[in-house]
């Protein structure tokens, strides 16, 4: 039971407890006083009276105060103490309780904030430890070209211009690696203030479709799209963080295709009070243990496999941050036209 309803119900209870016996109690001792009684007592009953209620207030007091100590002091010391304890490198047991009132549910939201603390702790070793790998392949390789030219005193003019076009190739790459980075930290402090405005679901889908369509086919590749969004079924968006979602998702697909005839497939429903985009490939796809950390910041399937299309693993991690944003949720999972499925979904308005 809610404290909400526990504690009025807890007055109510103590209300009726001294009130009602008091009255009770009174008028047995008036209608069993005799006038001579009370001409010869009258402060006698006063004092019986006052004796009575002052038991029963005091003895409520006690039992009301044990009460609330247990169900609030207590339980608010224990997370006071918890919360002096946070620590985001080792997670201490979670915080149990089987109350289903306010205090558990303060319970299970601390449990969940150390739990993304500690999640957030490990994003952010693991993006450093990325960025780290992705800095230093281009810059050792830079290193040993340089570490040749000043050795390597015979070298000849043709060996030595490849040398320094090799070195310029990296550093180029370096300051993509270094530019994604730049843009996607920009995108998050953006994301903090974006503006929405209600948008059909149905014109978005049909917009975006038809301007990737067109888009696909420059490339010679194939958008098969279809939807069952009816009119007056609105979302509440920013459209440029909602487009770029949408750019990252096609151009992975376009990216990460082994073969000429690449086809991607578009799908838009509405399921419960959520609007579902779907976005499908035929293309390399990925393995199940990939799945679930393809939204992850830095994560790339396949190193040597990225350093040829450039990419840094951030497209997709950007993608679930701009949703989430939205109070919308993304996942990735094998599409049954073979390649890779992204589907995400956008609360509808009410
Ligand atoms: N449609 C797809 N088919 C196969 N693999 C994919 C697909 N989309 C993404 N991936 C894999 O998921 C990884 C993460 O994708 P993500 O878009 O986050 O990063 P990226 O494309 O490597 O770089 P960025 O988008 O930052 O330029 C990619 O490196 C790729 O290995
Ligand atoms: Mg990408």
């Amino acid at each position: 039971m809610k404290l909400k309803i526990k504690l009025p119900l807890l007055f109510l209870l103590v209300f009726v407890l001294i009130i009602f016996p008091g009255t009770l109690f009174i008028k047995t001792l008036i209608t069993t006083a005799t006038p001579k009684s009370l001409r010869i007592f009258p402060s006698l009953l006063h004092f019986e009276v006052i004796f009575y209620l002052l038991f029963l207030t005091g003895l409520v007091f006690v039992i009301l105060a044990i009460y609330l100590h247990f169900t609030i002091t207590k339980p608010l010391q224990l997370l006071n103490t918890r919360l002096n304890g946070v620590n985001i490198r080792r997670p201490i047991s979670s915080l149990s309780s089987r109350r289903k009132d306010e205090i558990g549910e303060l319970y299970n939201h601390f449990n969940d904030m150390e739990d993304r603390l500690h999640r957030a702790h490990k994003e952010q070793i693991g993006m450093i430890a990325a960025m780290a790998h992705d800095l230093k392949t281009p810059l050792t390789t830079i290193n040993g070209f340089v570490e040749l030219l000043a050795m390597q005193k015979n070298l000849s003019e043709r060996e030595k211009q490849e040398f320094y076009e090799l070195i310029l190739k990296k550093t180029k790459h370096i300051a993509e690696l270094i530019n994604a980075f730049s843009s996607f930290t920009k995108d998050e402090l953006e994301l903090e203030a974006i503006n929405m405005k209600s948008y059909e679901a149905r014109k978005l889908f049909e917009n975006i479709a038809a301007e990737y369509e067109i888009e696909l086919s420059g490339f010679n590749f194939e958008l098969d799209w279809n939807h069952t969004f009816t009119a007056n079924q609105h979302i509440l968006i920013n459209e440029h963080m909602i487009r770029r979602v949408f750019g990252n998702l096609f151009s992975n697909a376009v990216r990460y295709v082994d073969k000429r005839d690449l086809k991607v497939y578009m799908s838009g429903y509405v399921q419960g009070n959520n609007a579902y985009f779907l976005v499908e490939d035929n293309g390399l796809g990925v393995l199940d243990k990939e799945l679930p950390l393809l939204f992850l910041k830095f994560f790339t399937v396949d190193k040597s496999r990225q350093n040829k299309s450039g990419g840094m693993g951030l497209g997709l991690a950007s993608c679930k941050s701009i949703i989430e944003h939205h109070g919308g949720g993304i996942d990735a999972f094998h599409s049954s036209y073979g390649g890779l499925g992204i589907r995400f979904y956008l609360p509808l308005m009410k």
